[in-house]
């Protein structure tokens, strides 16, 4: 018999549902919550709020994407943390109710290992591939940064991550800085395809081992351009793309030989990016380089899959499902999660 999960995802402004069958991705629908935008950031209440509005919805378009019925569900997965409370208890809740309607599993998900499950998504097509483990992952989003270590689809370990701000936050910040709009990653990566990514040099952080840092970063950039620009008012407007595009070097810079660090210091047999900042393409490119020069498989996920999606949530559940790994109905949301 099938095993159909389906897979709800609110941690933070996506609210997603998605359905996986056997391990393929058959609808994966993401509302994406606007009203941030002009507030420059995710206001927590107003996140739940839109949960709240979209959950049924969402679910309900997943399903019909999918052409499945209710009664066909083996198990739900939610994102049980790390996220906003608030956000996460519309998602968990959602979830408990309507496994207990179906009277069937509920499956607790880690938003940051459903992240880089991304890469254990089965596909029908000839050239797919499973990447081979131990495999090495770059988990860069909004919130995390971290170098992960995969021995099996639930067994990981974080050996490396930021002691500060995360990579998103860093493109996000200096964005603002710039005028830009928000989420300032994807806008960067568009102008920074028009400019010079050697017109401005940043200095690079010096942190032991293979953690990272990255709030010096939007200092130092707040500061030169509070420099630049007492000697020319329009210095942004006159070189907003060279910014975009030497600020981005230094962000995968920073990424890449840490990554390559870590490649080098353990024995992993492939090697991934995950989260949303691997949507962006100078990092896809770079991973494709570092994967050459040291000869090991390299994975980037679909656009789709990078940033939050309840995709990623329902692998996860799928790899728990098989795993027999379910979650009883007293557990709560977790705004910190460890893996
Ligand atoms: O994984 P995600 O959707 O949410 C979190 O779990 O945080 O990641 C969102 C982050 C934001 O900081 C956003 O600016 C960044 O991913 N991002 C990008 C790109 N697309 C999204 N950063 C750089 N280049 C992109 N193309
Ligand atoms: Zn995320």
């Amino acid at each position: 018999m099938s095993v159909i999960i389906l897979g709800i995802e609110s941690s933070c402004d996506e609210t997603s549902a998605s359905v996986v069958k056997d391990g393929y991705v058959i609808s994966n629908y993401i509302a994406n919550q606007t009203i941030h935008e002009k507030y420059g950031g995710v206001v927590p209440e107003l996140a739940s709020r839109a949960h709240q509005q979209n959950i049924i919805p969402v679910v309900d378009i997943a399903l019909k994407e999918a052409g499945i019925e209710l009664n066909q569900i083996s198990a739900i997965a939610f994102t049980r943390g790390p996220g906003l409370l608030g956000a996460l208890l519309v998602g968990t809740s959602f979830a408990k109710g309507l496994a207990l309607s179906l009277d069937i599993p509920i499956i607790d998900v880690n938003h940051l290992q459903a992240h880089i499950l991304v890469h254990f998504i089965k596909k029908d097509t000839p050239d797919f591939q499973m990447p081979k483990f131990p495999m090495l992952c770059l988990l860069v989003s909004g919130g995390h940064t971290q170098l992960v270590v995969i021995e099996d689809f639930l067994k990981m370990e974080i050996i490396g991550q930021t002691i500060d701000d995360a990579a998103g936050e860093a493109f996000d910040k200096c964005a603002k800085i710039l005028g830009l709009g928000y989420p300032g990653g994807p806008i960067v990566d568009k102008l920074a395809q028009a400019g010079d990514p050697t017109a401005f040099k940043f200095a690079k952080p010096r942190v032991d081992g293979l953690d990272f840092s990255f709030s010096g970063l939007k200092t130092s950039f707040l500061y030169f351009l509070r420099d630049r620009l007492q000697e020319d008012p329009n210095f942004i407007e006159n070189n907003k793309e060279s910014l975009c595009a030497s600020l981005q070097k230094v962000i995968i810079d920073i990424l890449i030989e840490k990554t390559k660090k870590a490649i080098k210091q353990t024995s992993v047999k492939s090697f991934g990016i995950a989260g949303g900042v691997s949507a962006n393409s100078g990092l896809r490119k770079a991973a494709h380089a570092l994967g050459k020069e040291l000869k090991l498989d390299v994975y980037t996920p679909e656009l789709s899959l990078t940033t939050d999606n309840a995709a990623m949530v329902a692998i996860a559940g799928y790899y728990k499902f098989l795993n027999n790994e379910f979650a009883d109905h007293s557990l709560a949301p977790l705004a910190r999660m460890p893996f």
